[in-house]
């Protein structure tokens, strides 16, 4: 991607977008495939996907379930639902419905989903306890819920990198990436889940690669959908230049061939009602 490419995608490409050019693809939907793996879907069932996005996990969701199946996912920005409706459903798919709703109260009804599924969801809601609860109430007796909640950011090179450059430059006290890498540990998941009233909770790590193929330019592109575009695009030339050197210097040792190439580790729950 050309450097002006770059510079000027914050103006016209909104965090949503972003997210889903570039995240999406090389992030979210492998990490959705080893989530749905443990939620072990069948043909007919029902699922809810809560903090769904752009509807990653409900559309393999709707894959897995099938034309008999029943999909709902529900987030609380409209700008990510928009994206998700758009998107087409593959054939023999299970019909999704949308909904703009927080995590706690869902517009669903009780005993209503075979499984609940939140991908990087949990670490973002105000009160995950209300949040779990409610995820509970909308599962029927021996319903089971799937979780994936990020380790912190040390343990994701790409993101850690660019943690350091954006502190650099923004100061010490900018929160570049914040809540995506300050959920809840192993302990503290299992006691949320089981205060929530949930069974058999397990919680283990999974770590998979993650390559940015358009190396550092695409890495940096992603700061568009970060929790400091604002401060970024805020920047001068001068400094936003200043900002990509940064960059760049930090992200060189995970590039190999022009590509980044570095890994993810996450923490996956599964629990039953
Ligand atoms: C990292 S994204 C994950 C999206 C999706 N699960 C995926 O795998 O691509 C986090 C999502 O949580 C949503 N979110 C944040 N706070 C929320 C809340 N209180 N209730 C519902 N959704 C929320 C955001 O809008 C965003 O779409």
């Amino acid at each position: 991607m050309a450097e002006g490419k770059v510079f000027g995608c914050f103006s016209i490409a909104s965090v949503a977008a972003t997210y889903d050019d570039i995240y999406v693809p090389r992030i979210f939907i492998p990490w959705a495939q080893l989530l749905l793996q443990r939620a072990a879907l069948s043909p007919g069932e029902s699922v809810l996907d809560v903090a769904t996005g752009p509807g990653t996990v409900a559309r393999l969701a709707a894959e897995r379930v099938g034309p008999r199946g029943r999909v709902v996912g529900t987030d609380i920005s409209a700008a990510m639902i928009g994206i998700a409706q758009e998107k087409p459903v593959a054939d023999q798919a299970a019909a999704i419905e949308y909904l703009v709703a927080p995590a706690a109260p869902l517009p669903v009804a009780d005993r209503s989903f075979d499984a609940v599924t939140c991908q990087q969801g949990l670490q973002f809601f105000p009160d995950r306890q209300a949040a779990l609860k409610e995820m509970r109430r909308a599962l029927r007796p021996s319903g089971r819920m799937v979780a994936a909640v990020w380790r912190e950011i040390t343990l994701q090179p790409s993101f850690a990198a660019m943690d350091v450059a954006l502190r650099e430059c923004l100061g010490p006290d900018a929160e570049p990436y914040g809540a995506p890498f300050r959920g809840p540990g192993n302990e503290a998941l299992r006691q949320e889940l089981s205060d929530a009233g949930f069974k058999n909770v397990s919680v283990d790590e999974g770590r998979l690669p993650l390559t940015y193929e358009g190396g550092v330019e695409q890495k940096l592109a992603t700061l568009a959908a970060s929790p400091v575009s604002a401060a970024v695009e805020a920047l001068t030339d001068k400094e936003r230049a200043r900002l990509w050197d940064a960059g760049r210097r930090r992200l060189e040792p995970l590039v190999m061939d022009g590509a980044i190439r570095t890994q993810m580790v996450s923490l996956l729950v599964t629990a039953t009602t």
